[in-house]
C-alpha cells in the first residue's frame, strides 16, 4: 500500500488549480449509455474511480478514447446488460450505470456496489430500487448481493424521495430521459453537479426542467444525440484547499474554481474570522490570525457539505474555543476522529453523529491510516500542521478523490512524499 510521509510546520504559498469535479464526472460517464452517438468530455479529473468507470463501460462494449483530461465515448455497440461483478463491486458509483442500461435495454444485472464505508452497513441502494420499481421495473434480489432489474416497458412516474439523495436523484433523472411521458421527481437533491448533468443532457435533446430545485420534471424523448461536456470544478477540492490554507495559516490562491458553490463554507469563514477575497473563478484565502471555534451541522446542498466536515474538524482543532460538529448524512463518517486524539487534539465523540473539539491544540505527527477520501484529506491537513513527521497509510483512499495531491502540494511548499 502506498503512503504519504509529511513533515509538518511548513507554510504553504502560491496558487493551486482545482480539477474537474469527481462527483460530476462519475455521472457523465454512465450517462453516455443513454445516447448511441459520440460523447466528448473535457476537464476530467485523473483519479482512480474514473478509470474504474471506463473499465466498466469498456466491458459493456463501449469504445473509449481517453487522453489526459479529455475523453470520447461511443456506446453504440454495447452488447451486454450485466455490470461485470468483479469491476462493479469495487466502487459505489457503478450503481450509476444501472439506470442508463435499464433505460436503453429494459434490463440490467449488477452486484451490490462497493466503495468506502461511511454509511449504514455497506451503503444501501434501496432508494434506487424503489425508483426503478416506480418506473414499472421488477427487481429480483439475491440476498442483497446481486440484482436483476427488468421491465417490458418502463413508464413515467411521480416519485417522492423519502430522503434526499444525490445519486438517486441523478440516477432517476437520467433513466426518465428515455421513458415516454412526464416524470416528476419530488424532494430532490439540489447539488450543482445535478444541475450540470441536467444542462448537459438537455443539450443532447433531453427535456429536463427544475434541476437544482426540489422538483424535477422530465419529459421523455425517444433518443439523445451527441454531446460535449466540460466537467464543472470540484467544489469539495476547492473547500478542502481553502481549509488547508486556513489551518496551516498560509495564503493561497485557489484558481479554476466556482466559489459560489461553497457559500456555506465561506459564510462559516466569516463567522470564525478568516479573511478571503473571491472572484467568479478564484478564491484567495488570507493568512489566518486567531480563529474562533464555530459549530456546524452538515446538510444537503446548499447547506454545509458532509464532504467538508472532516477537513473542518482539523481547522477547529486550531480554533479558540469549543465547536460542536454534527454529521447528519452518514453514520460512520466521524469514526476516524479517534486518530486525532492520538495526535494530541482535544476531541470528544458524543455519539456517532457528533464530536466536540476544544482548541487550539498542538498536533503531533503519528502513523495514521486513511479510512475514506475526505478523512484522508483531513489527515493530510493535520500532517501539514503537526509537529514532526506524519505517515498516512492507505492513500489509495485519497487518490480516489484528489488527483496527484502530493505533486500539487509540493509546488505550494509542502514537505510531502509518496512511498510506494
Ligand atoms: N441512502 C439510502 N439509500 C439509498 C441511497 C442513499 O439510504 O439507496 C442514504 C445514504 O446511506 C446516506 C443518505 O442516503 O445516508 C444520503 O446519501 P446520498 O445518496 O445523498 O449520497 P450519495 O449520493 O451516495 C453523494 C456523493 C458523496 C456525498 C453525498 C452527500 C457521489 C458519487 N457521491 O453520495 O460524496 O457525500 O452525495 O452529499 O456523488 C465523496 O465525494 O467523498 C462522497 C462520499
Amino acid at each position: 500500500m502506498s503512503k504519504f510521509i509529511i513533515t509538518g510546520g511548513q507554510k504553504l504559498s502560491g496558487e493551486i488549480a482545482v480539477k474537474g469535479a469527481k462527483n460530476a464526472a462519475l455521472k457523465i460517464i454512465p450517462a453516455a449509455i443513454l445516447s448511441e452517438e459520440t460523447i466528448t468530455i473535457h476537464n476530467l479529473p485523473q483519479i482512480e474511480d474514473i478509470g474504474k468507470s471506463f473499465d466498466l463501460l469498456t466491458d459493456l462494449g463501449a469504445e473509449i478514447k481517453w487522453t489526459g483530461s479529455s475523453a470520447t465515448i461511443n456506446t453504440k455497440n454495447i452488447n451486454k446488460i450485466e455490470l461485470l461483478p468483479k469491476l462493479a463491486d469495487k466502487f459505489r458509483t457503478s450503481v450509476m450505470f444501472v439506470g442508463p442500461v435499464l433505460a436503453r435495454f429494459g434490463e440490467v444485472k449488477f452486484p451490490h456496489p462497493g466503495g468506502c464505508v461511511i454509511g449504514a452497513g455497506s451503503r444501501p441502494i434501496d432508494l434506487f430500487l424503489e425508483g426503478f420499481k416506480a418506473f414499472g421495473a421488477t427487481v429480483e434480489e439475491e440476498s442483497g448481493k446481486y440484482y436483476h432489474v427488468k421491465a417490458k416497458k418502463l413508464r413515467a412516474a411521480d416519485f417522492f424521495f423519502p430522503l434526499v439523495s444525490v445519486t438517486v436523484t441523478e440516477s432517476l433523472m437520467m433513466t426518465a430521459c428515455l421513458i415516454p411521458g412526464q416524470t416528476v421527481l419530488r424532494n430532490c437533491a439540489m447539488e450543482p453537479e445535478i444541475e450540470a448533468l441536467a444542462e448537459y443532457l438537455n443539450k443532447q435533446g433531453a427535456k429536463i426542467s427544475g434541476a437544482g430545485t426540489p422538483t424535477i420534471m422530465i419529459e421523455g424523448v425517444s433518443k439523445l444525440s451527441a454531446g460535449i461536456y466540460e466537467v464543472i470544478p470540484d467544489r469539495i477540492e476547492t473547500g478542502s484547499f481553502a481549509i488547508m490554507a486556513a489551518a496551516t495559516k498560509s495564503e493561497l490562491k485557489i484558481t479554476n474554481c466556482q466559489p459560489e458553490h461553497i457559500l456555506s463554507l465561506l459564510s462559516v469563514f466569516d463567522k470564525i474570522g478568516l479573511n478571503y477575497e473571491r472572484g467568479a473563478d478564484w478564491l484567495f484565502v488570507k493568512k489566518a490570525g486567531d480563529i474562533k471555534a464555530y459549530d456546524i451541522k452538515t446538510h444537503e446542498y446548499p447547506g454545509f457539505p458532509t464532504d467538508l466536515q472532516s477537513p473542518y474538524i482539523i481547522l477547529m482543532t486550531q480554533a479558540s474555543g469549543t465547536a460542536l460538529i454534527q454529521e447528519t448524512i452518514y453514520n460512520r463518517r466521524l469514526l476516524w476522529t479517534d486518530m486525532l486524539s492520538q495526535m494530541g487534539a482535544n476531541i470528544v465523540m458524543c455519539d456517532p453523529h457528533r464530536v466536540v473539539t476544544t482548541g487550539p491544540t498542538c498536533l503531533y505527527g503519528k502513523k495514521l491510516i486513511s479510512p475514506d477520501i475526505r478523512a484522508g484529506i483531513a489527515l493530510v491537513i493535520a500532517g501539514l500542521i503537526a509537529k514532526g513527521t506524519t505517515e498516512i497509510d492507505n492513500i489509495y483512499q485519497i487518490d480516489r478523490g484528489y488527483e496527484k495531491l502530493d505533486e500539487r502540494l509540493k509546488k505550494l511548499g509542502a514537505l510531502i512524499s509518496r512511498v510506494d
